[in-house]
């Protein structure tokens, strides 16, 4: 009894499929109607369409879409043969093609496949990316697991290669030192007692040099964004922008990094503090 259901796996999909145009189903689309009234539904194998139980939940797509993209766990789902098919398509108790991942994120990423489909440019398709940055990893592994993984969204680079300074003395309100950023450059994460971000007004006294840093401008607000400010320093006399840099800001998603430059003399430091990026 399996092995039969298991030839006749194809033929049960394509049965099924064709059951739930005439059952006027919800997620129908109106080409499908089209396509049922002109009959072209299974004369026309580019446009051949199917049913695809997603971790529980159904989703029509064409073979076009499933095939734009060749050699990956979608375009084996058009395989008649099985033993060709990615081990990540079953079959589920309706014989309908079924595949174990989080519907949410392959219906997003089917939608994006579908768009470039009917776009057709081929050279414009770059990165298929995710829903929200806070699922980005699991959405990542997903696009793996399809054989996508030349499409994932390229994060900037200071996002992972980055320094880091926790040092608490150059929190806002420490009071002022002999201390010189000389060495802090390239791009910086601050973290823990340092807090997170280089602080947005003139203070009011030093963060552990007498000359402090500040950043004249806005913070990114969108992950994967990058904005280019001026970073002040005040002088001794408490002159605001005494002198600056260029300062170039990247959003991580869950945290900021800043690209610094050495300080245009010394004893001078760029002050952090706390802020909530969300
Ligand atoms: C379509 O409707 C018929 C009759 O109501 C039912 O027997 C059949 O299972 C339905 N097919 C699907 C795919 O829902
Ligand atoms: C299926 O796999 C076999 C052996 O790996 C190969 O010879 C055959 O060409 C494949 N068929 C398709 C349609 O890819
Ligand atoms: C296709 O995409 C490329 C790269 O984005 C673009 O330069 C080109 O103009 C596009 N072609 C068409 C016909 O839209
Ligand atoms: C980290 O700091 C060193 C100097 O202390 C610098 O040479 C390097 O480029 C920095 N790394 C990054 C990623 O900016």
């Amino acid at each position: 009894m399996v092995s039969l259901i298991k030839t006749l796996q194809f033929a049960v999909v394509l049965h099924i499929v064709r059951g739930a145009l005439f059952n006027k189903s919800q997620t129908m689309s109106s080409s499908l109607s089209m396509m049922k009234q002109t009959g072209n539904f299974h004369t026309s194998h580019n446009n051949e369409v199917f049913l695809l139980n997603v971790g529980g939940e159904l989703m029509y797509a064409t073979r076009d879409t499933l095939t734009y993209i060749p050699n990956t766990v979608l375009s084996s789902v058009i395989l008649s043969t099985t033993e060709n098919r990615s081990k990540l398509i079953q079959h589920d108790e309706n014989g309908r093609i079924f595949i174990d991942l989080p519907p949410i994120l392959f219906k997003h990423a089917l939608e994006q496949l579908r768009r470039w489909k009917n776009r057709g440019n081929i050279s414009a398709d770059r990165e298929i990316l995710p829903p929200s940055w806070h699922v980005k990893n699991e959405f990542d592994e997903m696009l793996i697991s399809l054989g996508l993984a030349k499409y994932r969204q390229n994060l900037p680079i200071e996002c992972t290669l980055y320094n880091v300074s926790d040092d608490p003395s150059r929190h806002v309100g420490t009071g002022g030192g002999t201390l010189c950023d000389r060495d802090l450059v390239g791009w910086t994460r601050f973290i823990d007692r340092a807090g997170n971000v280089i602080v947005r007004q003139a203070p009011g006294i030093g963060c552990g040099g007498q000359k402090s840093g500040w950043l004249l401008g806005t913070y990114p607000t969108e992950p994967w964004t990058t904005t280019l400010s001026t970073l002040c320093y005040t002088d001794e006399m408490r002159i605001p922008c005494r002198a600056w840099t260029p300062i170039r800001t990247t959003h991580c998603g869950s945290f900021l990094v800043f690209e610094l430059r050495s300080p245009p003399f010394c004893p001078a430091r760029v002050c952090t503090d706390d802020y909530n990026l969300n």
